[in-house]
């Protein structure tokens, strides 16, 4: 199944309550939470309060993706506001093997997110303690980037990686995810798919009108590509 996170960066924080009641009655599957700390990328964004105090409005699961150096340090304080799934970026620590181990220990799902120039190989010694891979599809830190096209391949090269395995491990895409780059990113195997302002937050149409739009258009590409598959 193919999941829809909106990535709530994207959204107006002067409404982000509302927003959140929205997208979850919209039938979004979870909400990703991108925190920034001005040192890992050049942006900043939310903090653990703002988490905390959206937290009470869904039950959906909150995916918190640290662009931050030396996630390790912070894990309590996003724990403590509410994230069920923590992403850290393979670049940001020394430590990932242990901090993946800790979020796992704490029992939320640990995430590995990898910057676009980043290889795949980064995850040869981890595997094991990953539920799920965040790719950048965009160089991390704004929205409203370019999908970088070589990501196609690093989803693909992700998916051989796991089948080959055999672990069962999710592959997020994030950044610039949209009609054009759907078919490729779910065709190579994606399916977390971080939705922005590429796909979700547009001012011409309605939350409601976006996920149903978005839940239509992923369901005719995986017919289609079954169909292809079973020719
Ligand atoms: C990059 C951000 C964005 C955002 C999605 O660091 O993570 O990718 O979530 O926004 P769009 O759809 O505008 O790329
Ligand atoms: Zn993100």
């Amino acid at each position: 199944m193919t999941l829809i996170g909106p990535s709530l960066m994207c959204a107006d924080m002067g409404v982000l309550k509302e927003t959140v009641i929205r997208l979850d009655q919209a039938g979004v599957d979870f909400f990703h939470l991108d925190v920034m700390d001005g040192n890992f990328v050049p942006n900043f964004t939310m903090g653990p309060d703002l988490i905390k105090s959206i937290r009470p409005y869904t039950n959906k699961p909150f995916d918190v993706h640290l662009m931050v150096k030396n996630p390790e340090n912070h894990l309590d304080t996003f724990i403590e506001a509410g994230a069920n799934m923590i992403s850290v970026h393979a670049e940001a620590t020394e430590h990932l093997q242990r901090t993946l181990q800790t979020i796992r220990n704490k029992g939320l799902k640990a995430g590995v997110a990898l910057n676009p120039s980043t290889p795949i190989e980064e995850l040869k010694y981890v595997i094991d303690t990953v539920d799920y891979i965040t790719v950048m599809t965009v160089n991390p830190g704004f929205a409203g980037q370019k999908f970088i096209p070589l990501m196609y391949q690093k989803v693909k090269d992700l998916k051989q990686l796991f089948d080959k395995e055999g672990y069962k491990i999710d592959i997020q895409v994030d950044g610039n995810i949209g009609y054009e780059t759907i078919p490729g990113v779910i065709e190579n195997g994606a399916n977390m798919l971080v939705c922005g302002t590429s796909s979700l937050f547009k001012s011409d149409i309605s939350f409601e009108e976006a996920v149903s739009q978005l839940k239509k258009f992923i369901k005719n590409q995986k017919s289609a590509q079954l169909e292809i598959n079973l020719k």
